[in-house]
C-alpha cells in the first residue's frame, strides 16, 4: 500500500501551478444545480442533513458513512489542518493573514467557506472540511427522493446526485483537489500532490462497497489518465519547467501501458498512431472515459504489471535529464505497487524488492537512474518467474 511504503508528496520538493481546478471546483458546485427538476434550484445542506441515525449516522455497515467520515477520513480534518502551526508558516510566507479564512486554502480544505449565498440552504460550517456534498454534490434536490425504494442509481444522478460509481467521473471529483497546487504554495512549504485513485481511495478509508466487478488496476489506470490530463493542461498553460517534467514522465508511463491495454481501447490506438501534434489533454481524457466502460480482466492487470516492470532500458537512456527520470520512477513505483496488489499474488520477494524501488525513488535530487534500472530488472525477474494463477 501507498501509505505503508512512503508518502511521496510529503518528501518531495517544489513545483506545479494553478489550473483547471477552478473550473472543476466550480463544476463540483454547479454540476448538480444544472441537472435539476426545472423549478427547483439545488443547494448545499451540510453534513447534518445526512447524519441522522436512521440515515447515514448509524453504527452498522449499511449506515455508518458519517461515523467513518468523521472518525477515520482525513477529509473531515482538512479544515483543522488550516489552523496548525505548519499552515501558519505556509500562510506567513504567502502573506496570508489567516489560512482558515483565505480562499487560497479553503478552496480545497474547507469548500463550504466559498459557497455563494444562493447555493446555501442553511448556514454552512467550513469546519466540516471536505464534507459529504463536496463529493456527492448539493443534496437539496435529491435528499428526500434518494431513499425511495424505486429510485435506481440513475434516478439519483438524474435528480442531481453526483455520479461517482463511474471511475472516470470519480477520478474527476478527486483530482480537482489532489494533483495541481499553485507553485507559490509549494515554495511556501505545501506538500506536493500526486494523484493516484486506487491507493488513495483505500487510504481515504472507504465508506462504501465497490461493485462486484471492481478492479483496483482499472482504478489506478483511470486515475493516472485523469492526473495526466490535469498536469499536461497545466504544463501547457504555465510553461513551468518542473510541471513539464512531471507531465513528460506521466505521458511516458501511460504510453508504456499501450501494449497490454491499447488493443481494447480504440481511443488509445488512435492516440498512439495519430499525428505528431498530440493534444495530451484531450487524448488522455478520451481514453479515461473509454477505460471506465471496459470490463477489466486479470490478464490485463498481469500483462500491465509485467510490461511496466520491463522498462529498465528507459532508465539507462543517457540522453534523458535526471529530473525526468526521477519523475518517471515516482509514478512507476506507484503503478507497480497497485498492479502487484491487484494481481493478488502473494509474492513476498517481489514485494520486498518493490520496497527497495520505493526507497530509490524517494529523493528527487539523489535519484540514480542506473541503480534504479538494475533493481527494476531484479523486480521484473521475480514477476516473470511468478507462476501463480492470476485471480481477479
Ligand atoms: C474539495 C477538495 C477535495 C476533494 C473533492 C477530495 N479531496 Fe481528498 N483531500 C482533500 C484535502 C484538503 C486533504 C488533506 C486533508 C488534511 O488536511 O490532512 C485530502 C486528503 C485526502 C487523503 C489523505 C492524504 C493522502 O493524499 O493520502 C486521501 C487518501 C484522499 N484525500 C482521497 C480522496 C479521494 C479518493 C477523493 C475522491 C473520491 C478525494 N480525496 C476528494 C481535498 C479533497
Ligand atoms: C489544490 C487543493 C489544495 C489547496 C489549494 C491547498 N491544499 Fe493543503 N492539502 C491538499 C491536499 C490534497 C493535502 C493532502 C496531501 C497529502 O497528504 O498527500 C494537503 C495537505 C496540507 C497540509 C499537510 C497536512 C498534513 O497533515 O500533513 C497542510 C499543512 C496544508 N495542506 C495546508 C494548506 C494551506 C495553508 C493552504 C493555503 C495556503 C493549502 N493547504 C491549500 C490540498 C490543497
Ligand atoms: C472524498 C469524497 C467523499 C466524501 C467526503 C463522502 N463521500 Fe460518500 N462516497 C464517495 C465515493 C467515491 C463513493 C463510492 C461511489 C458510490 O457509491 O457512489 C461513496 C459512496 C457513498 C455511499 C454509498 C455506499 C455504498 O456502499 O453503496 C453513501 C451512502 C455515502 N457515500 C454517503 C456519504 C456521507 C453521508 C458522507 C458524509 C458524512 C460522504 N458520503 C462523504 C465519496 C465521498
Amino acid at each position: 500500500m501507498l501509505s505503508k511504503r512512503f508518502s511521496l508528496s510529503s518528501s518531495r520538493g517544489n513545483d506545479a501551478l494553478p489550473l483547471v481546478r477552478e473550473s472543476l471546483l466550480l463544476a463540483l458546485f454547479l454540476l448538480s444545480s444544472t441537472v435539476v427538476v426545472a423549478s427547483e434550484t439545488n443547494q448545499f445542506l451540510g453534513a447534518q442533513s445526512c447524519a441522522s441515525s436512521s440515515c447515514h449516522g448509524g453504527a452498522d455497515t449499511k449506515s455508518n458513512q458519517n461515523l467513518i467520515w468523521s472518525q477515520h477520513d482525513p477529509h473531515s480534518k482538512s479544515f483543522a489542518t488550516l489552523i496548525t502551526a505548519r499552515s501558519e508558516r505556509i500562510a506567513e510566507s504567502l502573506n496570508i493573514t489567516n489560512a482558515a479564512k483565505s480562499s487560497r486554502c479553503t478552496v480545497c480544505h474547507a469548500p463550504f467557506a466559498t459557497v455563494p449565498a444562493e447555493l446555501a440552504a442553511t448556514i454552512l460550517d467550513p469546519a466540516e472540511g471536505v464534507s459529504c456534498e463536496s463529493c456527492h454534490g448539493m443534496a437539496k434536490t435529491w435528499l428526500r427522493s434518494h431513499t425511495r425504494k424505486d429510485f435506481a442509481h440513475a434516478d439519483k444522478v438524474a435528480s442531481g446526485m453526483r455520479e461517482l460509481r463511474n471511475l472516470s467521473d470519480r477520478a474527476n471529483a478527486c483530482v480537482a483537489c489532489h494533483q495541481n497546487v499553485d507553485a507559490d504554495l509549494l515554495t511556501a512549504g505545501h506538500p506536493e500532490l500526486i494523484f493516484e485513485l486506487d491507493g488513495q481511495s483505500v487510504s481515504e478509508h472507504k465508506h462504501w462497497q465497490e461493485q462486484t466487478n471492481w478492479s483496483g488496476a482499472q482504478a489506478w489506470f483511470i486515475g493516472q489518465l485523469v492526473a495526466a490530463r490535469e498536469i499536461n493542461f497545466d504544463a501547457a498553460k504555465t510553461q513551468n519547467p518542473k510541471q513539464q517534467e512531471r507531465a513528460a514522465a506521466l505521458n511516458w508511463l501511460l504510453s508504456q501501458t499501450f501494449e497490454p491495454l491499447g488493443p481494447n481501447l480504440p481511443a488509445f490506438r488512435k492516440f498512439i498512431f495519430s499525428s505528431k501534434t498530440i493534444n495530451y489533454f484531450e487524448s488522455w481524457n478520451a481514453i479515461a472515459k473509454e477505460a471506465a466502460e471496459v470490463k477489466w480482466t486479470a490478464k490485463e492487470t498481469r500483462d500491465c504489471l509485467v510490461r511496466l516492470a520491463q522498462t529498465s532500458k528507459d532508465f539507462r537512456d543517457a540522453k534523458l535529464a535526471q529530473p525526468v527520470q526521477a519523475r518517471r520512477a515516482e509514478r512507476l513505483v506507484l503503478a507497480l505497487d497497485r498492479l502487484l496488489l491487484a494481481t493478488k499474488w502473494k509474492n513476498q520477494k517481489a514485494s520486498a524488492e518493490l520496497d527497495n524501488l520505493f526507497k530509490l525513488a524517494q529523493s528527487l535530487p539523489d535519484f540514480d537512474p542506473a541503480q534504479f534500472a538494475t533493481k527494476l530488472d531484479d523486480f521484473a525477474q521475480l514477476i516473470s518467474a511468478d507462476t501463480q494463477p492470476a485471480s481477479h
